[in-house]
């Protein structure tokens, strides 16, 4: 039985302040991405000595590699919920190499329609512009939608070939009512597509949905491999999106003949070291069990949501604190921009966190309420190489080794730059990525080091 907090590897390193001190680091980053969990990093470095080419070797490493990520995909399906052989998993970079797939693998038409939501991560949002034509499902001011709008927009004509769905929010955590979505699809014959890259470390899949897409990275596995799941059929037809090596049985000048799926869907080499990890993380998040992992969440959630909305001056974007989210939260200080209080939580109080519009522009527009002068004010500035104008927000977002004395350390800190507490140091906003930093040289924060700032700006 795992304990809470669980340990991630990494945890309790100290990182450099602007007063010369070291403080240990608080990731509150999770939604971005996640360290491994120490049985991640134990199973690749127990791989690692028996790694071989996979599907294409005799040897006898090369049969271990290749069982090792053939098990990794069994895993992914069990992960899923799909126990029958009618599913297959397709390893992927991560969910926006998944949903790609998926948009080229459905051979629309120009004509077809995809319908997704205001709410979905650029990831779910512009691959179907390149292949069919979107309809959308708006939120209100909270950033959520009711299913009979859903339904609503599932109505209109023509029938769309898809529901492009997001099972939970990488900006507000919140959790769109999927069950009762995926039956009201399914009851009009809609397949469902559910962008599971938030919902797979916290919650478990919904079985029903037709297709999954998600991220190792996201669920304690940085090793690279993502996954798509679907019905064996949508992949037995027609050619894959990749061409080349492995994913054919034949090919002659002028001929190619496909393999079977799903080696049809990866030509080239895997990522079997990125599938072993994120099989390895399946496993470990399903034994810790999910009531546990909610329960953990839940609480850290409140915490956090509840925390910041008591403090003055600060605005949390999103459902109210009675709808359940994952614990994530997205906030906004009335007199501090959001890439400042992102640049001062790390600078003096080694906190990581995101700011901007975390690839989800149309919602983050909805959500703050943006007019269209105001839109046009910052799209103009961002077309002329300018990105100090980006709307945005916060993001705090917990994980399986986030303590309540961490969110405690994090509020306080907020509490700190809410109230109007001067910085120790000047900063400067760069116009380029839109984000400040700290104006003097000590070691890591040094003018030398800004290159290596992640520009929160881009999305
Ligand atoms: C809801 C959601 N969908 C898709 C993605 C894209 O995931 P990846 O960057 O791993 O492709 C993210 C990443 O933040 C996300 O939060």
């Amino acid at each position: 039985m795992a304990r809470f907090p669980v340990r991630l590897v990494g945890d309790g390193l100290a990182v450099p302040c602007v007063d010369g001190q070291e403080r240990p680091y608080i990731s509150l980053d999770g939604a971005a991405s996640t360290p491994a969990l120490p049985a991640v990093a134990e199973r690749v470095a127990e791989f690692l000595p028996w790694y071989g080419s996979i599907h294409r070797a005799s040897g006898y490493k090369s049969r271990v590699a290749t069982t090792a990520y053939e098990d990794a995909r069994d895993d992914a399906l069990t992960f899923a919920g799909k126990t029958d052989a009618s599913d297959l998993a397709v390893i992927c970079r991560n969910t926006t190499d998944a949903i790609n797939h998926l948009a080229y693998r459905l051979r629309l038409s120009p004509d077809d329609v995809v319908v997704t939501t205001v709410v979905e991560h650029h990831a779910n949002f512009l691959p179907w512009s390149r292949y069919a034509r979107r309809r959308f499902v708006e939120c209100g001011p909270e950033g959520t939608f009711s299913v009979e709008q859903v339904c609503a927009v599932l109505d209109e004509r023509p029938k769309p070939r898809l529901l492009a769905i997001t099972g939970a929010s990488n900006v507000t955590g919140w959790l769109p009512p999927l069950d009762l979505l995926l039956d009201e699809a399914h009851q009009r014959g809609i397949p469902v597509l559910v962008d599971a890259a938030q919902l797979a470390p916290h919650v478990p899949l919904p079985a029903e949905a037709d297709f999954l897409a998600w991220s190792g990275h996201k669920m304690y596995a940085p090793f690279g491999a993502g996954v798509l799941v679907g019905p064996r059929d949508v992949f037995c037809e027609g050619e894959p999106l990749l061409f080349g090596g492995g994913a054919v049985d034949l090919v002659d000048l002028d001929e190619v003949a496909w393999t079977d799926p799903p080696e049809r869907e990866e030509a080239g080499s895997p990522n079997v070291v990125g599938a072993v990890a994120m099989a390895t993380a399946m496993r470990e998040l399903t034994a810790i069990g999910w009531p546990a992992i909610r329960a953990h969440e839940e609480e850290l959630g409140l915490q956090l949501r509840a925390g910041l909305a008591a403090i003055p001056g600060v605005r949390v974007l999103g459902p109210s604190l009675e709808t359940p989210t994952l614990a994530v939260a997205s906030f906004l200080l009335d007199e501090v921009p959001h890439p400042l209080v992102a640049a001062r939580l790390a600078a003096e109080y080694g906190i990581g966190v995101r700011h901007g519009c975390f690839c989800a522009h149309p919602y983050l527009i909805r959500l703050l309420g943006l007019s269209s002068d105001e839109q046009a004010t910052y799209r103009q500035s961002v077309r002329r190489g300018d990105r100090r104008l980006i709307p945005g927000a916060v993001r705090a977002s917990a994980m399986l080794s986030t303590t309540p004395e961490e969110v405690q350390v994090f509020l306080g800190a907020v509490a700190d730059i809410a109230s109007g507490r001067p910085s120790p140091v000047p900063f400067a906003q760069d116009e380029l990525t839109g984000d400040y930093w700290p104006e003097l040289d000590v070691p890591g924060w040094a003018a030398a080091d800004r290159i290596l700032g992640a520009s929160c700006g881009r999305g």
